[in-house]
């Protein structure tokens, strides 16, 4: 992360930090959803995806399309059945400071255009992990966790063990999901520890990482000899409404047996909300689990209805996190990783210190800068003071994501300590590192001859947004990098490897460890499903520096075809038609066709390429709506007094329906819905013969009349 201010950050900066946070967020989710096995602090990891929306916030055309604002949790972890929600599983949006509640009881005001009383819940929000409980006619048929909000892991097994979750209610609507909390005591947790490890099994970190180890486990023996406990906080799909409030339906899900947290209250004020916030805070240390903030929910279920949601997040529901945690420990050493592109990121090694009931023994450092004590542009930054290994230094964790060394104790440091030299070579590959004008980052330059760099071009070519290869994750591509039979030591190696598998009589894949018959046909098949590729997958695979989802997109729309784009870029240098065309794109600036043409020209690489794109069959990318709704691609322009919806309200409902919702009427306009008042824009749609209609007629197109 760079230490600048969000208004400080270039474009191209902006770009590239919102390039490093969605990959640095997926990881930390990957880590902490699938493997159980949080690397980072929560409040580093939200840091990160604040500072993601900040920088979002400010640089709107910049978002990704796999933007971490959109996304949640992870996806479901192989061995688990699927289950698709009837209710998607949200995520809450995150408030830090006291000044974010009274902006979130404002801008629900806005929102519904509401000056009356406003009352909220405020609850514990409980770490540890969502669950959905399906109940039909009364009997428990379905448990899944939360996943990537839209299908979870079938755990029906392993709730069946839990003993605060009923197996059967008395009363409850003929369909009722129940979404609430797995959590561990402080209590139950200690004692599995020291059960785990007096056996030689593997401890917990926290927990939260016992709770969701001991739900997903494939064998539900294990979870009913595990003490977990359960909270109901929401629901999902109900085929009658469980109460007209919030407080009623969770005092309606304590009737039907469910435990509820007893702190949750009713509050009519943002200054009321503070005060439970606080209240609740105070008896944190003594409640006996984790928590890791307040959620405040809109009481009234009609007005819940009415906010509805963003791409991901609930408009009437945020959780107001607690400060991060602080600890001192030494500094043993420092070591550089070295990222896809070539990226030396310094990596901090500390004598192991608990910090917020973690365990933390490494932390990020950034950059060189930062360890000198200034920032990119040379201004200092914590006093001017450096860190040296050897030195007290203060680390900073906030939830379960990468911890930071915020601070250092000079009065601490050894007289005989040294001043940290940032290499200048590549730690994994000897050639030089250099750090580029205005870039805080330095970088190995070896490019593909670095074996660090090749592997996580590696990783990022198989992820979930590039070729998404089955049974092909960052784990099997390291081993087979290293591997004296099979390697793969870039792309084009992935679609060779069943081909030299069978022509090599010994030492076949599937007599290996960790393989067998199945999962090597498996495998080889998912390989060949993936050779049928989307041009702009593609680009985006080839994880070239300044080419994320969006910019993979826009050129893949643009020339559509591998041949024309191939063809664009070899001959593109600045003066030429072929640059002036690229550069012409809409959303395409000089840096990312200075990367993409530089990448292309340079034979190195071409050749990689040329290789991969021998072994495929590269689609050619249309331009197609992303919903099949009736307003999906039109352009919709709201004029004159809305009455049944505020404005912002019916251009999120449009934009959620696919919609381009424009401020002025144009020829580019579809349609122009105009309520009473309606004047000069009523008058252009007329003159221009776009169809006008109202605010009913709106409604009922969009099926909601
Ligand atoms: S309400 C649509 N209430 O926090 C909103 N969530 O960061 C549904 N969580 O996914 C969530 N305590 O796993 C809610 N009292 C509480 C909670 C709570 C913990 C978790 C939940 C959610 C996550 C979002």
């Amino acid at each position: 992360m760079t230490d600048k201010t969000v208004d400080q950050l270039t474009e191209a900066e902006a770009k590239a930090e919102l390039e490093r946070l969605a990959q640095a967020i997926a990881t930390a989710n990957a880590a902490y959803h699938t493997l159980d096995a949080p690397d980072l602090t929560d409040s580093a990891y939200d840091a990160m995806k604040q500072r993601n929306a900040a920088i979002e916030a400010a640089f709107p055309a910049l978002k990704r399309t796999d933007s971490p604002s959109d996304q949640i949790g992870a996806a479901v972890a192989d061995g688990f059945g699927k289950v698709a929600h009837a209710v998607r599983m949200l995520s809450l949006e995150n408030a830090f400071e006291d000044a974010d509640v009274a902006d979130f009881d404002d801008r629900i005001r806005k929102y519904l255009n509401h000056s009356g009383p406003l009352a909220f819940t405020a609850e514990p929000k409980i770490d540890g992990l969502s669950l959905s409980l399906r109940y039909e006619n009364g009997l428990l048929v379905q448990a899944a966790t939360r996943g990537d909000g839209e299908v979870g892991e079938n755990v029906t097994e392993n709730a069946h063990t839990i003993t605060d979750i009923p197996q059967k209610l008395t009363g409850a609507p003929a369909v009722l999901e129940v979404r609430g909390e797995v959590y561990m005591s402080h209590a139950d947790f200690a004692a599995l520890n020291a059960r785990q490890a007096e056996r030689g099994d593997k401890t917990f970190a926290n927990p939260r990482n016992a709770a969701a180890g001991s739900l997903r486990q494939l064998d539900a023996t294990i979870t009913a000899a595990r003490p977990l406990r359960f909270f109901a906080y929401s629901w999902g799909q109900v085929s009658e409404p469980l109460a007209a409030t919030q407080y009623g339906a969770i005092q309606r899900l304590a009737d039907l047996g469910f435990q509820t947290n007893p702190l949750t209250v009713l509050c009519d004020s943002p200054a009321a909300l503070l005060a439970q916030y606080r209240l609740i805070e105070a008896q944190r240390a003594t409640l006996g689990y984790d928590i890791d903030g307040v959620v405040y929910k809109a009481n009234d279920l009609a007005l819940q209805a009415r906010l509805g949601f963003r791409s991901s997040t609930p408009r009437w529901a945020i959780a107001h996190k607690f400060p991060a945690e602080l600890a001192w420990t030494t500094l043993l050493g420092i070591d550089i990783q070295v990222g896809r592109t070539g990226a030396l990121s310094p990596v901090a090694r500390l004598h192991p210190v608990t910090v917020g009931g973690v365990v933390v023994s490494n932390a990020t450092l950034h950059n060189e800068d930062y360890i000198a004590g200034r920032d990119a542009k040379g201004q200092v930054i914590r006093g001017g003071k450096d860190i040296r290994v050897g030195d007290w230094v203060q680390v900073y964790r906030a939830g379960d994501v990468i911890p930071k060394v915020a601070d250092v104790d000079l009065s601490r440091r050894n007289i005989d300590a040294q001043a940290y030299v940032f290499p200048d070579v590549c730690p994994e590959c000897g050639s030089p590192a250099v750090r580029e004008e205005g870039d805080a980052v330095r970088r190995c330059t070896g490019g593909l001859i670095c074996p660090a760099q090749a592997v996580e071009r590696l990783k990022h070519f198989v992820s979930r947004n590039a070729f998404d290869i089955e049974g092909l994750g960052a784990k099997q591509v390291e081993m087979f990098f290293n591997d004296a039979d099979l390697p793969v030591k870039a792309p084009a190696d992935i679609f060779t490897l069943a081909q030299r598998d069978a022509e090599n009589p010994l030492k076949k894949l599937k007599n290996r460890d960790g393989f067998g018959a199945t999962s090597v046909t498996k495998l080889f098949a998912a390989i060949e499903a993936k050779r049928t590729i989307a041009l702009d997958r593609l680009l985006f695979a080839l994880g070239i520096r300044h080419l994320g989802e969006v910019g993979a997109g826009l050129l893949a729309r643009h020339y559509s075809s591998w041949t024309a784009f191939e063809a664009a870029v070899t001959h593109a240098t600045e003066g030429t038609p072929a640059w002036t065309e690229l550069m012409a794109i809409d959303g395409v600036g000089r840096t990312m066709a200075e990367s993409v043409t530089a990448a292309f020209q340079n034979p190195a690489e071409r050749a990689a390429i040329d290789a991969l794109v021998a072994q495929l069959d590269v689609q050619p990318v249309v331009w197609r709506a992303s919903t099949d709704s009736p307003v999906a691609g039109k352009t919709v322009v709201f004029t004159g007094t809305l009455e049944k919806m505020t404005r912002a309200e019916a251009k999120a409902r449009a934009e959620a329906l696919g919609a381009k919702v424009a401020g002025s009427v144009s020829a580019k306009t579809d349609l122009l819905v105009a309520g009473p008042g309606a004047g000069s824009k009523a008058k252009e749609a007329a003159k221009l013969g776009v169809q006008t209609i109202d605010e009913d007629a709106w409604l009922a197109l969009i099926g909601e009349a």
